[in-house]
């Protein structure tokens, strides 16, 4: 079983996607031992608290980018979790962040990548240019996390139709509902039974 790190910001629908596949069996590689937030008073911290996970607040403004990612660094280790998941994170890891996790930190992004990503493409901005842009397929990624922000190697996507009247907030709730929330925990078992593997041998 590999313990898994949940990053998270916001109101952690992902993060709930994760914890009832895990409850239900559809992610059967993993356990999520940790939830931490870089920012106090996100409903993610709730629902972990809710699910019985143990979770933190890092409050990566007050602590400043340093003493947030050795902090983080910290907590990852002392609950030995060996995959990181961002889900709705909003901080840009440092490359050594990245370096010291290399290729077991994996983030979704709400669209088919390359399409609509990179630094300022995050929430709502991400299916405002999609609609500006009159894309008729979006969908969202999972990919593992480089020193490229969303540039790193893509593991799932999966499409969804955007509908006439479409607003940015009805396109996020459809991508998140019928994207989403499906490609997370299937990356995360992917991933898990890979790590899984490797330790078996
Ligand atoms: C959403 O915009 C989602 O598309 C993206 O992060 C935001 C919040 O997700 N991945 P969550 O509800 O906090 O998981």
């Amino acid at each position: 079983m590999v313990n898994t790190a949940v990053l998270v910001s916001g109101g952690g629908t992902n993060l709930e996607a994760v914890l009832t596949a895990v409850e239900n069996k559809t992610i059967r590689s993993a356990r999520v031992a940790l939830v931490a937030a870089d920012r106090p008073g996100c409903y993610a911290l709730k629902r972990a608290e809710l699910h019985n996970v143990p979770h933190l607040c890092l409050d990566r403004r007050s602590l400043g980018k340093k003493c947030f990612e050795a902090a983080l660094k910290k907590a990852v280790e002392e609950h030995e979790c060996r995959l990181i998941v961002l889900a709705g994170f909003l901080s840009i890891l440092s490359e050594d962040f990245v370096r010291a996790f290399e290729g077991r930190i994996i983030n979704i992004h709400p669209s088919l990548i390359p399409s609509f990503c990179g630094d300022g493409f995050y929430g709502l901005k991400v299916h405002q240019a999609a609609l500006e842009r009159g894309v008729k397929i979006t969908g969202a990624t999972v990919h593992l996390v480089n020193e490229i922000t969303d540039g790193g190697k893509i593991l799932l996507q999966k499409a969804v139709e955007v509908k006439d009247g479409d607003s940015p907030e009805s396109l996020q709730e459809r991508v998140m509902r019928e994207a989403e929330h499906i490609i997370l925990p299937q990356a995360v078992e992917m991933m898990a039974a890979e790590l899984q593997k490797e330790e078996d041998v």
